[in-house]
This record gives structure tokens, sequence and C-alpha cells, in this order.
């Protein structure tokens, strides 16, 4: 919110409003049995180190005013995220480095598609011992908070539920598409996801050949995971050096004079109906993708 220059969006105190007018659309669009997941970095209020309320004020009042349940909260943990602002966190040493974005995973009605099987994590070291050895290091009781631990736990069920912290580093720095950005002469987007973040929540929460949409896609992570994992996407992106480049994602073009031209043609104003020519599979997403147990995952569409 901050970085009003970089994404040319509107006053602190209009953010709302303006965040809320797409709030409506969306509930337009989307399936009753479809989710809207909002990604929303904090922020601090303008030379004050007051923390802004504007990530809160976009849930409750989407809640109370539009409708939307909130299905759940989520909190994606970047430990790579760089402290800021500086003031606070380095210079005066008076604020801890803020490393958490809430992601509001928002519903129209109570039971939106989902199933957590879907993206189990690896056992923690202690459950795969009593996988193992279910009789050496675990006898069926009941906890004191009355949970009936019951000989079922033992099960091997492949992997673990995930909670709703989701500790995924933003770290990525060779992929291709930074590779043809760097050919080209443009900065690759300077905020992309993770492409776990989206993919646990298109796993999670939609089939295969359903409809995945991002209205604010920058480099469009969320399209190319979307793709990987065999949904439909769409993408709106207002600024249109970023669409061009985000093309990058799915070409597979050998030669770099090709992509130059590509490049130039999909930047040009009247730009319409371009091919691009497209990796069979994109081995590179879910390859990065091993906190995510591929039992239930599905193969690369293409
Ligand atoms: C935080 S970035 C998204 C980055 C993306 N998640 C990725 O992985 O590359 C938000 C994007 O929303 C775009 N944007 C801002 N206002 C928009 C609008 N009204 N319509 C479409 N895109 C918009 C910005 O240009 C910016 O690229």
């Amino acid at each position: 919110m901050q970085r009003k220059k970089e994404y040319g969006n509107v006053d602190q105190d209009e953010y709302v409003d303006w965040l809320l007018s797409f709030a409506v659309e969306i509930r337009r669009v989307l399936k009753s049995t479809g989710s809207f997941v909002l990604d929303l970095g904090g922020a601090y209020r303008k030379g004050r180190p007051v923390r802004s309320l504007y990530n809160y004020r976009v849930l409750i009042r989407m809640c109370d005013e539009l409708g939307w349940n909130l299905a759940e909260e989520f909190f994606w943990f970047n430990p790579s995220k760089l402290p800021s602002p500086i003031e606070w966190v380095n210079k005066r040493k008076i604020r801890a480095k803020d490393a958490v974005n809430t992601v509001w995973w928002l519903s129209k009605t109570a039971f939106p598609k989902a199933d957590i099987t879907k993206v189990l994590v690896s056992y923690s070291e202690r459950m795969k011992l009593l996988l193992q050895n279910s009789d050496r290091y675990y006898s069926p009781k009941k906890r004191p908070s009355g949970h009936n631990i019951s000989r079922r736990f033992s099960e091997d069920k492949g992997g673990a539920i995930p909670s709703n912290l989701l500790l995924i580093p933003n770290t990525e720095s060779n992929s291709r598409y930074l590779r043809y950005c760097r050919l080209v002469g443009v900065a690759g987007h300077p905020a992309r996801f993770p492409e776990k973040l989206p993919e646990f929540f298109i796993r999670f929460l939609t089939d295969v050949g359903d409809t995945v949409l991002d209205i604010f896609a920058g480099s469009n992570t969320t399209g190319a995971v979307a793709e990987a994992l065999g949904r439909r996407w769409i993408a709106f992106e207002i600024n249109r050096s970023y669409l061009a480049a985000s093309a990058f994602r799915f070409y597979d073009g050998a030669q770099d004079d090709a992509a130059k031209d590509l490049y130039a043609r999909l930047i040009a104003e009247d730009a319409k109906g371009i091919v691009i020519p497209q990796a069979k599979t994109q081995p590179y997403l879910l390859e990065g993708t091993g906190e995510y147990k591929t039992a239930h995952s599905h193969k690369a569409a293409g």
C-alpha cells in the first residue's frame, strides 16, 4: 500500500473503498461453491510507527457490508522478507521485522469447495517414528484437552493436515521468467508471489478443469501455477509491460531473438491474438513444490 509509485494505488484512506469495489464484482462472477483468496501485506501509517488496520477493515467490511464469509484466515510467513520500514526496524530498532501477510480466504457460502487432503504436508520427525513403530512410540489415551487419540492416529494418511500458517520463503531468483526479462531488458515484477502460495490454494480449493481468476496478476504467477495444475485461468493486469513479460512464464522459445520479438509484439498498443510458443510442461513449477504431498496432486496440463 505504501508502494503507491509501484502499484498506482490510491491513498491509504481510500484504498479500502477501492478494494471493496473489486470485491463486489468478484462476488458477482464467483460460483456459489467458489472461494476468493486475498493476500494483503501489512503496512505502517505514514511517518509513524503505528500499524494501519486496512487489511482488517477490508475483511470486516467485506463480511459486514458485502455478505462474504470468512472461511478461514491464513498467515503467509515469508522468513526471507527484508526488514521494513528501515526507519523503525533498522535505524531506530523499535519494531520487529514484519514477515507475515494476512491471507483472507473468503467464500459466498459456509461450504465452499475445499479438500485439505490435497495439500497435506510432510509428517513431523516424531510422527514418522510413530508411523514406523507405533507400539513403541504410542499408546492410545485421552488427552487433557479431551481429545480422544485413538489407534487410528497412528495410521499413515499420506501426510499431516497443514496449519493456517504458511511458511513459504520468497527466494526465487533464476526462473525462466527472470531469465527472459533480463534478456529483453525489463525488470522482473517487484512483488511476485512464490509459486507455492497460489499452489496451496489452487490445490486446496479447486479441481482440475476449474477456473482460477487473478484480478491483480502482476507477473501471473497464479496463472502459471493454475496451468501447471490443469486448471483454466484468467489474468487481469493493468500494467502492459508486466503483462507482456508474464508471457515468459509460458514461453518455450529456443532463440533469444524470437523472445525479444515476442516481447516487442506483446508490448505494442494494438497487440491482440498473439499466440505464445508454449512449453509443453512446466516441470520447474512442480519441482519446487516439495512441501505439499504429491500423492493427490495432478499432472501438469499440456
Ligand atoms: C502485488 S502485485 C501482484 C503480483 C503477482 N501476485 C505476481 O506474482 O506477480 C499487484 C498488481 O496489481 C496490478 N493492478 C493494480 N491495479 C489494478 C487494476 N485496477 N486492474 C488490474 N491490475 C491492477 C498492479 O499493476 C500490480 O502488478
